[in-house]
């Protein structure tokens, strides 16, 4: 289901009192196009870092998170994900009224239970597919963006119109809001950065590997595959006129290599692969569960990580060549 500005009543969200906690890419944008919806009392919740003073400039009021919140009917939450369920629990969860609203920009939280939210308490999403400066300057040049809405937890039977009323403050149900849920939110989010990306990422790695073994230049092989932007190309052609299509504005030799070789090239062991990631690791919450950790405890392998990327023969072609240092 998908819903417009005609299924909104704006004069909802424009008569509570609405904290936004977090004031990064996604809450500066939503608090601005709130505030320009005619939304009057806005407050932000902000711990005392490079993003309160922003806040303040932008003629908001500031406030402690845990002061933020007190009083609030809707509360928006946006900061990152890794850190919500930690935020909650030591400053929001013992200061929110027992039948506020809470907003999300992202399933992960509530779908993976890191929150413990009061038995009256909503939650809704509204999440949009849509970087935070984008979310602001299409709505500033009334153009429309993607974005998921859903109600996930409803005790006073009232939460649809208030979300709708949200995402159309928000700008987006000007091109259409695509009714989602957290689960389906989270969980395709998760598989593209731990199933779908990782596979292209491994697919050009190796691509590089055999070719280099070949004996062919770092830059031809490098221009080749994505320093041209050809990729790049690729996918706005292919969100236009269809994935396959785009092949179309190949030459024939083209066309034929990729659609043969996509045919013959025996997806079983893949797909095998993606259907443990996607139920073993994000939708039985064991990934959630051990990011949260892994950043409470403040041991995540992320640097690591970094560095091991840095050794790849990849990355240091592209030293060579002067893409970086
Ligand atoms: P961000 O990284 O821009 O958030 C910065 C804000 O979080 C600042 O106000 C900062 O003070 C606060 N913050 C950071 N760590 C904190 C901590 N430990 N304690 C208290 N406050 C802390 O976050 P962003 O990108 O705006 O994401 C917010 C939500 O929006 C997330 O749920 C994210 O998944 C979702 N979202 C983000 C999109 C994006 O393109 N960035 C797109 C759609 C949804």
């Amino acid at each position: 289901k998908v819903y417009h500005d005609s299924d909104a009543d704006l004069s909802i969200i424009q008569n509570k009192r609405v904290t936004f906690v977090g004031f990064g890419n996604q809450g500066s944008a939503q608090a601005q196009n709130l505030r320009d919806s005619g939304v009057k009392n806005i407050t932000i919740g902000n711990r005392d870092d490079d993003y309160k003073p922003k806040a303040e400039a932008a003629g908001f009021t500031v406030k402690s998170i845990s002061e933020a919140v007190k009083d609030a009917e809707v509360i928006f939450l946006l900061i990152p994900d890794e850190v919500q369920h930690e935020v909650w629990k030591e400053q929001i969860k013992e200061n929110v009224a027992d039948n506020a609203t809470l907003v999300v920009a992202s399933g992960y939280a509530y779908a993976f239970d890191l929150l413990e939210l009061p038995a009256n308490m909503s939650v809704v999403m509204a999440a949009p597919r849509m970087i935070g400066p984008g979310v602001r300057d299409r709505y500033v040049a009334k153009e429309p963006y993607p974005c998921f809405v859903s109600v996930e937890k409803d005790p006073s039977d009232n939460a649809l119109p208030v979300v709708l009323s949200i995402a159309r403050a928000i700008g987006a149900t000007l091109g259409g809001a695509v009714e989602s849920s957290c689960r389906e939110e989270a969980g395709i989010d998760l598989f593209a950065e731990q199933a779908l990306w990782p596979a292209i990422n491994t697919c050009f790695r190796e691509a590089f590997n055999t070719l280099k073994a070949a004996g062919f230049s770092d830059e031809a092989i490098l221009h080749d595959m994505y320093l041209s932007k050809e990729p790049a190309e690729v996918f706005d052609r292919a969100a236009t006129v269809g994935f396959f299509r785009q092949l179309k504005f190949h030459s024939p030799t083209s066309q034929f290599g990729q659609l043969r070789g996509t045919k013959n090239n025996d997806g079983t062991a893949l797909r095998a692969k993606f259907e443990k990631v996607l139920h073993e690791d994000i939708l039985s919450g064991e990934f959630a569960k051990f990011w949260s950790g892994a950043f409470t405890s403040g041991s995540s392998d992320l640097e690591q990580l970094w560095k091991e990327s840095e050794d790849e023969p990849i990355s240091q072609a592209e030293k060579r060549i002067g893409l970086h240092d």
